[in-house]
């Protein structure tokens, strides 16, 4: 099978496409013929060496897709060969099969295509354990999103409004901000131009956010931490800046905030039933209309290195895929 390698950390120019044997599936596994990938920030950082999983040499990167299972081990029960399926599988899925554990791996509603299913699991699911499980969001409470036109940003708009909250989008550009509208957000902060917490003062009559999904860090979390409404919640979902920022305590004591920490990863592993119920809201929401996954970009397996660093120089909207066949 052809599959994209990463032999030794660096940048994505540094991964190579070779053929290769198809990988062997254990007990616990099925096989799937890719069809479709979907890039995530991590596929950035695991090439790089810079993620908290480190796949020993060669691996391929790619935390998802959605294709065929070809076979299935001797302990899966909820799959067969040919069905069509979603599956994270951490790495491994820029290539034309990988084996994954059957336990992350869920059959394709009805409604959603290759590409769009490729595109959907990670940012939703990760967008709607952290608003449901770690926020409690609730109808009528303001959600301030950060980098709001990325994967998991833009998934959290959605989700916001589907919630019933009154969703505040935060980008870096007046482009980036209109994908945010057009995904449904009330209002729009471009914090490359504004202060940040100065517009949520303004558009919160003074109060903050009560809820604030953070999947950049660095200085904007320093901000946001400083436009929280009494009984916030601020979710720390991830690090595209590439600062982990440090928190003076204090400030959650002033406004009886808490800073909430969001693993998708692991809740679906510990909590898999809390996982699929997620999924089932969010299919039915994706079926009302109410989720729109967007894919912005598609590249074939040869070019996934531009796919890879279409998001690592910032300059990705949505989702980009790689289209495998
Ligand atoms: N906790 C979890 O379970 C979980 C699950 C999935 C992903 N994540 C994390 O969530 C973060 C976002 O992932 P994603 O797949 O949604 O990525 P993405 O599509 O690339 O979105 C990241 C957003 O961050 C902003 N950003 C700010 N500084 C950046 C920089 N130096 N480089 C790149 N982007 C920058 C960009 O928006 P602006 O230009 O508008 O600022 C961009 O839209 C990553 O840190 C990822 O590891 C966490």
């Amino acid at each position: 099978m052809k599959a994209v390698l990463c032999k030794a950390f660096g940048p994505a120019e540094t991964l190579v496409l070779e053929e290769v044997a198809g990988p062997a599936i254990k007990k616990n596994e099925i096989l799937l013929e890719v069809h479709a990938a979907g890039v995530n920030f991590p596929d950035t950082l695991i090439i790089e060496g810079k993620y908290q999983f480190k796949p020993p040499f060669p691996f391929s990167p790619g935390g998802e897709a959605a294709g065929v299972v070809l076979e299935v081990g001797e302990k899966v029960e909820h799959l067969k060969a040919g069905d069509r399926v979603m599956a994270l599988t951490g790495w491994g899925s820029f290539a034309e099969q990988v084996a994954v554990p059957g336990y992350n791996v869920m059959p394709i509603p009805g409604g959603l295509d290759f590409t769009a299913a490729a595109a959907f699991g990670m940012t939703y699911g990760t967008s709607m354990h952290a608003l449901k499980q770690r926020a409690n969001l609730q109808p009528g409470e303001t959600l301030l999103v950060l980098g709001a036109s990325g994967g998991v940003g833009l998934a959290a708009v959605e989700i916001g409004k589907a919630m019933g909250a009154r969703v505040i989008a935060a980008a870096s550009s007046a482009e980036k901000l209109a994908v945010a509208k057009a995904a449904g957000a009330d209002e729009l902060i471009n914090y490359s131009e504004s202060s940040l917490k100065e517009e949520v003062k303004k558009l919160t009559g003074g109060q903050g956010a009560d809820v604030i999904y953070d999947p950049v860090g660095g200085d904007l979390f320093d901000e946001a931490i400083r436009s929280i409404a009494w009984n916030g919640r601020l979710l720390v979902v991830g690090f595209a800046s590439g600062r982990i920022p440090e928190l003076p305590v204090n400030l959650c004591l002033l406004k009886g905030a808490a800073v909430v920490g969001v693993f998708w990863g692991s809740f679906a592993q510990r909590q898999p039933q809390d996982n699929a119920a997620n999924f089932q809201q969010l299919f039915a929401w994706h079926a009302e209309g109410k989720l729109k996954p967007l894919v912005s970009q598609t590249f074939p397996l040869q070019q996934a290195a531009e796919a890879i660093n279409a998001l690592g120089q910032r300059k990705a909207v949505g989702k980009v895929v790689v289209q495998v066949r």
